[in-house]
């Protein structure tokens, strides 16, 4: 049976381009973990930080993780956040290749400054914010599989190293 993709990284690596990108060349399907957690609440991930907190987040998170990684031969695009649980890797290994797209902090802030839709960098110094969580993340990213670039503004590059470690 195929493995399954998964991608991590921080809010704004590319994720969710680069898992459209590899679902439509390999065609394969993409899941999306933050819509299915969106579905499963009826609402958006804004309101569910607001109204009932990070770490009920965080539940719900860790019960779409687990469900989706025991399918098999899909992408998996998962939340910057899904690391922090370290049954997560876990479960995303069992049946998956786990790789992180790295992005620097100042390419993180560049691509999501003028996004108002992450609960995390709503503050007064959302770059500031970037460099914190990211320094905490960094080690847990760093249990992925792979690690890829996505610095450059071009997909194609990730893109390209994913699907010739998947093949193998
Ligand atoms: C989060 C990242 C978001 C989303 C939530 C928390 C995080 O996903 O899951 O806002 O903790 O880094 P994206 O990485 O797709 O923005």
């Amino acid at each position: 049976m195929e493995k399954n993709i998964c991608l991590i990284g921080f809010m704004g690596s590319g994720k969710s381009m680069i898992a459209c990108e590899l679902g439509r060349r390999l065609g394969l399907e993409v899941v999306a973990a933050d819509e299915l957690i969106e579905a499963k609440e009826g609402r958006r991930i804004l309101d569910i930080f607001k109204t009932k907190g990070e770490a009920y987040f965080r539940d719900l998170e860790q019960k779409v993780i687990e469900e989706i990684s025991q399918r098999r031969g899909i992408i998996i695009d998962c939340g910057g956040g899904v690391v922090l649980r370290k049954e997560n890797l876990a479960n995303l290994k069992s049946n998956g290749i786990v790789f992180y797209l790295q992005a620097a902090p100042e390419v993180i802030y560049e691509r999501v400054k003028h996004e108002g839709h992450r609960p995390l960098l709503k503050g007064p110094d959302p770059l500031g914010c970037i460099k914190e969580l990211y320094n905490q993340r960094l080690p847990l990213y760093n249990q992925a599989d792979f690690v890829i670039d996505a610095n450059d503004a071009s997909i194609e590059g990730p893109v390209a190293e994913i699907i010739k470690k998947y093949k193998g």
